[in-house]
C-alpha cells in the first residue's frame, strides 16, 4: 500500500461545486418541519475547510445559533441539536421534529461536530426504480430533509434523465419510433439507464411521463442545492437505440450482453464505443442540453457501463480505451468533471474483473481527481482491500444492504460503525466518503442507513447499545425509555441489528414472497439470504412481547407513530419467521411415504391462516399498503384511464413478475397488504392444494406445471386494476393494537 498525499484527496474535494453558504435554505428546513420555531434558530458561516459546526445558545433568550463551515455542516449541526438536546427526530415514516418543545431547549455548553470524510453519499441508481419511481415532490421533500439533516452532501439525481437523452438522440437523426424502441417503462428506467434492458413490454414510454419528470427534477435539484448538496447528474453512457447502428454504419456500435435471461428484444443493448468521435459528440450534446435544462450545478457525473453487463473484450488495452474515451468526453465539456462509478461490477463479476483489468480500466484515467468509485457493498464484500484502495482513486465506503426493496429486518451495526473508521485509517487509504447504496429503502431497516451517516460525524466508532437506546427514546417521543422498551431494543440491537454472520449480510428475504416450491427456498445464504441468522424465539419473540407490554403499561405510547410502526414491523417479522417453521413442517408431512392427503391439508392450513393474519396486520398501517404504491403511480396519469392502467401495470409488474414473463420474478417483493393477501397467499393456497392433489392421485408434485400456473397467476394479477372492486379500500383498515394482540395469542 502506498501513502497518499492528503493534498491529492483535497483536490477531489475541490471538484465539488460547493454552494455558497445558504442560510435561507437552512431556514427552509425549520419552516417545513418545525414552523413554530421559525426565527428562533440562526445560521452563520465560519471560516475553515471541511465540514464542521458549533451549536450555541443564541444572543437573545430562547434562541439557538448554529455556525458552520458549510451549509451541509450547519444542517448536521441543527440535527445534532434537535436530536441530542431536543430529543426529536425525523424518519422515513414521517418527521416528528414539530414535537420539539417550546421554548427551545437550552444549549448548556457549545456542541461541536465535524465530518470525518468530505463526502456523505446516498442512493443507488436503482433506488430510483425500487423506491422513488412514482414519488411526487412532497415525498422527495421529506427524504431530502432527512438526508440534509444527517449531513449528506453528495446525492445522486437521476430523475428526468430521459428529458435530456431523448432530444439528444433526436439531434443525431433518430426517429421517435427508433427512440421508443429503446426506452423502458416508468418502473424500469434505472435498468435502461444501466444498459441492462431496452424497450418496454407495457407499451412505449409516454411523453407526458418524460415531461412530468423534468418538472419534478427541477424541484428536486433546487432543493438539493439550497440544502448544501452537490447533485451527481447523469451523463451519456454509450447505450443507444439499435437504429443508431443503421444511421452510423461506420461507427463502432456493438450489441452488449444478455441481462438475466430477458429475450433479446429487451436486452443486449447496443453500445457505442467511447473511443469513437461520435461518442464525444453525443456527450457534448447531452451535457450541453443538461446544463441548459438544470444549470451548471455540478461537476459530478454518474456513469456505469458495466453494471451487470459484460465488456465486449477482456483485453486490457480495450478496457483502457473505453475508460479514457469516456473521461475525455466528459472533460472536453466540463474540465473539472468527476466520473462517479458504482463499484458493483468488481464484486458481481469478480472473475472477469481481475486486478489487472481493474487497474487497466481505472488507470486509464490518470488524473487522480477525475474519478470517484463507490465501494458499493463495502459492509460485506469490500473491494478496496483487493484493489490497493482502487489503485489510488478516491472511493466511498458504501452500505448496500438491501436488494429489490424487499422487507426483512437485518443489519450489522457494529461493523458499519467500525468498518468505515478502519478503512479510513488503513495504510494508503484513499477513502473520501461514506454512503448508502441500498437498492430500495424500506423503513423497517432505516436504522442502519441513518447509523452509517451518523458515523460520518464521529471519529470513534459509535456505541451500538447507546445508539439504539437513544434512538428509541426519540422515536417514541419519550424522555427516557421504560425498562420494557430498553430490554426490547437491547435485544433487537444486539442480535438482529448486530448480525455478524458473514453469509447473511443483506436484508433477509422471507420465503412468503418467493414462488412456492418443495425445495430450494430455505437456508439460502449470500445476496438473497433466507437463512435467519438469529434465534427467533430467543430474540424477536420476546422483543415483540416487550413492546406489547410497554404499551399496556403506558397507553400513551400508542400515539407515537413510530411505536405503532415498530410494533407492526416486529410482528410482521415474527409471522414471517413462523411461516418458515410451518413450511418446513408441511414439507416434512408431504415427503413422508405414509402421510395422507388429509395430513397434508392439515399441515398446509396454518400457512394460509398465518398469511391471512399477516394481511390483516399490514392493512392497519399506512407504511404497508400496496394500494399506496398503485395510487402513487396512477396519480401521474392526469385522470387518463388508459395511461392509469399502463402505470398500474408497471407498478405491479416490478413487484411481481419483473419482466414480461417473470424473468426475475419476486426480486422486488414486498410484504404489503394487498400483495400478501391478493398474490402471495393465493400462490401458497394453490401450492397447498397442488400438494393435496398430488397425495390424492398418488402422483408426484409437478413443479414445472405448478410454475407455469404461477406465471399465469402473476400475469392475471399484473393486469388487474386496484379499486375495480367496490369494497377494496385505498387506505388502512383495522387497529394495529387489536390485530397484534390477537396475533400474539395465536402465534406465540
Ligand atoms: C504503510 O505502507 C508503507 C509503504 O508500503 C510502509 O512503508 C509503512 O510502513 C506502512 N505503514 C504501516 C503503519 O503499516
Ligand atoms: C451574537 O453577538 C456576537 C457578539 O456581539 C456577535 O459577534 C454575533 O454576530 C451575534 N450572533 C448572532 C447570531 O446574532
Ligand atoms: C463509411 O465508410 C466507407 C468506407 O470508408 C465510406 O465509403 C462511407 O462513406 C462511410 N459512410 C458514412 C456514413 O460515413
Ligand atoms: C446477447 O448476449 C448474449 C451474451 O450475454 C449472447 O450470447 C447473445 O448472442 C447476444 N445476442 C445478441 C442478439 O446480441
Ligand atoms: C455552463 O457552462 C458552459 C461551459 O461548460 C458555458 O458555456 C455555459 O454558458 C454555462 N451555462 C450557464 C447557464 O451558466
Ligand atoms: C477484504 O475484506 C473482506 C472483509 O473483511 C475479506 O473478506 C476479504 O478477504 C478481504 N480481501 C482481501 C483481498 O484482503
Ligand atoms: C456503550 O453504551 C452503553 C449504554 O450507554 C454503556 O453501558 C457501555 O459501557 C458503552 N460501551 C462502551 C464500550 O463504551
Ligand atoms: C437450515 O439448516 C440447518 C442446519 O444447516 C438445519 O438444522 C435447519 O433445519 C435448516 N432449516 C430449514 C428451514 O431448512
Ligand atoms: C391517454 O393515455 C394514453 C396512453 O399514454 C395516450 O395514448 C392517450 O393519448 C391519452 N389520452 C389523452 C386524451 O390524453
Ligand atoms: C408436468 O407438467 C408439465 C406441464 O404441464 C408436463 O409437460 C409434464 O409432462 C408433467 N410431468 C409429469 C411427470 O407429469
Ligand atoms: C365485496 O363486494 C362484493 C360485491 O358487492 C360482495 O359480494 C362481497 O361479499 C364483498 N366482499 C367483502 C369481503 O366484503
Ligand atoms: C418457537 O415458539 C413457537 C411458539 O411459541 C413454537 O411453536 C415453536 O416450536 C418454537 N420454535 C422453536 C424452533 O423452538
Amino acid at each position: 500500500m502506498r501513502v497518499v498525499s492528503p493534498l491529492l484527496l483535497a483536490s477531489v474535494v475541490s471538484g465539488a461545486t460547493v454552494a455558497a453558504f445558504d442560510a435561507a435554505g437552512l431556514q427552509g428546513i425549520i419552516e417545513r418541519r418545525l414552523p413554530q420555531h421559525a426565527g428562533k434558530i440562526s445560521f452563520s458561516s465560519l471560516q475553515g475547510g471541511g465540514d464542521s459546526f458549533v451549536v450555541r445558545e443564541g444572543n437573545s433568550s430562547g434562541t439557538v445559533s448554529v455556525s458552520c463551515t458549510s451549509t451541509s455542516a450547519c444542517a448536521r449541526g441543527l440535527y445534532t441539536y434537535l436530536t441530542e438536546v431536543g430529543g426529536v427526530d425525523i424518519f422515513w415514516t414521517g418527521s416528528r421534529l414539530h414535537e420539539l418543545q417550546t421554548p427551545l431547549p437550552k444549549v448548556t455548553s457549545p456542541i461541536t461536530g465535524a465530518s470525518i470524510v468530505p463526502y456523505r453519499y446516498h442512493f443507488n441508481t436503482v433506488t430510483f426504480g425500487y423506491t422513488t419511481a412514482f414519488w411526487d415532490f412532497d415525498q422527495w421533500s421529506l427524504l431530502l430533509d432527512w438526508l440534509a439533516l444527517r449531513g449528506v452532501n453528495l446525492p445522486l439525481a437521476w430523475v428526468g434523465f430521459e428529458s435530456v437523452l431523448i432530444p439528444t438522440l433526436k439531434e443525431y437523426g433518430l426517429s421517435d419510433a427508433e427512440i421508443a424502441d429503446f426506452m423502458s417503462g416508468p418502473a424500469f428506467l434505472p435498468w435502461n439507464r444501466f444498459g441492462n434492458i431496452q424497450g418496454s413490454w407495457a407499451g412505449p414510454l409516454p411523453t407526458q411521463w418524460v415531461e412530468d419528470q423534468a418538472v419534478l427534477q427541477k424541484q428536486i435539484l433546487a432543493r438539493m442545492l439550497e440544502l448544501g448538496m452537490t447533485p451527481i447528474l447523469p451523463a451519456f453512457t454509450g447505450f443507444v437505440p439499435r437504429a443508431m447502428a443503421t444511421h452510423y454504419p461506420n461507427a463502432s456500435i456493438a450489441d452488449g450482453s444478455n441481462w438475466d435471461g430477458f429475450p433479446t428484444v429487451y436486452t443486449n443493448d447496443s453500445f457505442l464505443d467511447p473511443a469513437e468521435p461520435l461518442f464525444a459528440q453525443i456527450q457534448r450534446t447531452f451535457l450541453t442540453k443538461q446544463q441548459e435544462a438544470w444549470g451548471n450545478i455540478t461537476h459530478f457525473y454518474t456513469l456505469d457501463q458495466y453494471n451487470e453487463n459484460d465488456p465486449l473484450s477482456g483485453d486490457t488495452a480495450y478496457l483502457a480505451s473505453v475508460a479514457s474515451g469516456t473521461l475525455a468526453s466528459l472533460r472536453a465539456v466540463d474540465p473539472a468533471a468527476v466520473w462517479v462509478m458504482q463499484g458493483w461490477l468488481f464484486f458481481a463479476a469478480e472473475a472477469f474483473w481481475t486486478s489487472e483489468r481493474i487497474e487497466a480500466y481505472l488507470g486509464a484515467v490518470p488524473e487522480p481527481d477525475a474519478m470517484l468509485v463507490l465501494d458499493l457493498y463495502a459492509e460485506a464484500q469490500p473491494q478496496w482491500n483487493r484493489t490497493d484502495s482502487y489503485y489510488g482513486k478516491p472511493w466511498v465506503w458504501c452500505q448496500l444492504h438491501n436488494l429489490g426493496g424487499s422487507l426483512g429486518l437485518a443489519g450489522n451495526l457494529p461493523h458499519i460503525f467500525e468498518g468505515p473508521v478502519d478503512a479510513l485509517h488503513a495504510n494508503g487509504s484513499t477513502m473520501v466518503g461514506v454512503g448508502n447504496t441500498m437498492e430500495g429503502q424500506e423503513p423497517g431497516n432505516e436504522i442502519v442507513y441513518g447509523a452509517l451517516l451518523d458515523q460520518a460525524w464521529s471519529a470513534a466508532p459509535l456505541n451500538v447499545s447507546d445508539y439504539v437506546l437513544k434512538r428509541a427514546t426519540r422515536r417514541y417521543l419519550l424522555k427516557e425509555v421504560s425498562p420494557e422498551l430498553e430490554e426490547a431494543w437491547s435485544i433487537i440491537g444486539t442480535t438482529i441489528f448486530s448480525n455478524q454472520d458473514p453469509d447473511t449480510q443483506m436484508t433477509i428475504r422471507s420465503i412468503i414472497d418467493l414462488p412456492p416450491a418443495l425445495s430450494g427456498l430455505t437456508n439460502l445464504t449470500g445476496v438473497i439470504p433466507t437463512k435467519i441468522p438469529y434465534d427467533t424465539n430467543a430474540t424477536l419473540q420476546p422483543a415483540v412481547k416487550l413492546l406489547w407490554q410497554a404499551q399496556q403499561k403506558t397507553p400513551s405510547l400508542r400515539a407515537a407513530p413510530e411505536f405503532a410502526f415498530d410494533l407492526v414491523e416486529f410482528t410482521r417479522q415474527l409471522l414471517a419467521n413462523r411461516f418458515l417453521e410451518l413450511y418446513s413442517a408441511l414439507v416434512g408431512v408431504q415427503s413422508s411415504a405414509v402421510s395422507t392427503a388429509h395430513d397434508v391439508a392439515t399441515a398446509g392450513a396454518p400457512l394460509v391462516a398465518l398469511l391471512a393474519d399477516l394481511e390483516a396486520l399490514l392493512q392497519t398501517n399506512e407504511q404497508y399498503l400496496f394500494s399506496a404504491w398503485v395510487r402513487d403511480a396512477t396519480r401521474w396519469a392526469h385522470g387518463n384511464a388508459t395511461y392509469a392502467a399502463y402505470l398500474e401495470y408497471e407498478a405491479r409488474n416490478q413487484l411481481t413478475l419483473w419482466g414480461p414473463d417473470g424473468q426475475i420474478d419476486d426480486y422486488a417483493s414486498k410484504q404489503w397488504a394487498g400483495l400478501v393477501g391478493g398474490y402471495y397467499a393465493v400462490r401458497w393456497q394453490a401450492f397447498v392444494d397442488a400438494l393435496v392433489d398430488a397425495k390424492t392421485t398418488g402422483q408426484a408434485f409437478n413443479a414445472t406445471d405448478f410454475s407455469g400456473k404461477m406465471l399465469q397467476l402473476g400475469k392475471t394479477f399484473d393486469t388487474q386494476r386496484w379499486g375495480t372492486q367496490p369494497n377494496e379500500t385505498w387506505g388502512t383498515k383495522g387497529d394495529s393494537f387489536e390485530v397484534v394482540g390477537s396475533i400474539l395469542e395465536r402465534w406465540t
